[in-house]
């Protein structure tokens, strides 16, 4: 469609019952609730049950963002699943797994790996998809179960993840409001600062892989720390920039919820005070792909978004990967 842009039209999310507590892993791993609170800023995470996986939480958000949005499934031209922990190693894609579910017959469907930056790539591809006039629907999930990713017994690890899904429906409207900008970025040259040794094509599952616990996540948090108080600010810069409008004009800033330390840091250098910040990590952790679609679920059912807002997006995450997004509120 000409003349046309990218708007979100529907959301939803979709968090286990089961709440872990930072008292609860104070029994499973040296920690406390001062340390991992006084770090990260986390009170408690989301943790999948036994009959639920990525591909359960994908659906049912995916199902709240159609409902938000009046859409019929049968509508959807895409599916786009944004995840590092899908429901099979290699294939079916989530997507879809989620595409039949839903009852998308007509959708296209993948799954997107950036790991934590997932979701604004996964926004970037539904715009340029619309923008081009291929698509006219797209709907876009982040979906984790970190849960299965993790270390029980590795406290540098473990205390920062959460499971969850979020999910929002792209639709072409007019071009006075949806997204105005998209900035990714990545830098291979740090892959291993925070990986999955095993289960690709480097190191394939075998019996060594597993007593070697090489198919957890492997972070070195220092560095990733200093990466994320960098490239995530910096991406925003410039997606605030390439919408043309300044850190003035925007109304909420929703960082990828891994850390306040780093939300604050990010905060502080882009100018912004905290009152113009969402922040939900206390309540689910570091849930990667779907921590921003969850928080801005969660900041429009809340009235934090409103009509006419611009909302700055930014993300980090393995690959290194990074990204941002500005979405003027229709
Ligand atoms: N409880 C208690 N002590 C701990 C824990 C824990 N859960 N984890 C580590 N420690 C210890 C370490 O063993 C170390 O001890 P030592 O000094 O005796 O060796 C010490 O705490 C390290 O403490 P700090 O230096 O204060 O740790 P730091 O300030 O670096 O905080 C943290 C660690 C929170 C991991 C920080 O580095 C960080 O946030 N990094 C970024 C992580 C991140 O955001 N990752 C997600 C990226 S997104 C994606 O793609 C998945």
């Amino acid at each position: 469609m000409l003349g046309s842009r990218a708007r979100i039209s529907g959301w939803g999310k979709s968090l286990p019952e089961r709440v872990l507590t930072n008292a609860e892993l104070e029994k499973m791993v040296e920690t406390s609730d001062d340390w991992i609170h006084s770090r990260t800023g986390i009170r408690e995470r989301r943790i999948a049950g036994p009959n639920e996986t990525t591909f359960t939480l994908a659906v049912e958000a995916g199902r709240q963002a159609l409902r938000a949005a009046g859409t019929a499934a049968l509508d959807v031209d895409l599916i786009i699943v944004c995840t590092f922990s899908p429901e099979f190693g290699g294939m079916p894609s989530t997507a879809s797994l989620v595409q039949h579910a839903l009852g998308a017959t007509r959708a296209g469907a993948f799954d997107l790996n950036a790991a934590c930056s997932g979701f604004i790539y996964g926004l970037a591809m539904a715009q340029a998809t619309i923008n081009a006039g291929m698509n006219d629907t797209v709907l876009v999930i982040g979906a984790e179960t970190m849960s299965r990713l993790l270390d029980w017994s590795d406290r540098s690890t473990c205390v920062l993840f959460g499971d969850g899904a979020g999910a929002t429906l792209l639709q072409s409207g007019p071009e006075s409001a949806g997204l105005l900008s998209c900035v990714l970025g990545s830098d291979g040259s740090g892959g291993e600062l925070l990986y999955v040794p095993a289960g690709g094509s480097r190191h394939p599952a075998s019996l060594q892989s597993v007593e070697g616990a090489q198919h957890f996540i492997r972070m070195n948090g220092k560095e990733v720390y200093k990466f994320a108080i960098t490239a995530a600010p910096r991406a925003a810069l410039e997606a605030v920039a390439r919408a043309g409008l300044s850190m003035e004009d925007v109304d909420l800033f929703i960082p990828h919820q891994a850390n306040t330390r780093i939300i604050h840091s990010a905060a502080a250098s882009l100018g912004l005070t905290l009152e113009r910040v969402f922040i939900n990590v206390d309540r689910y952790g570091n849930t990667s792909a779907a921590s921003i679609p969850i928080a801005l679920c969660e900041a429009v059912e809340s009235g934090r978004i409103g009509p006419g807002d611009t909302v700055l997006l930014s993300g980090f995450g393995g690959g290194l990967t990074w990204g941002a997004a500005v979405i003027q509120w229709g």
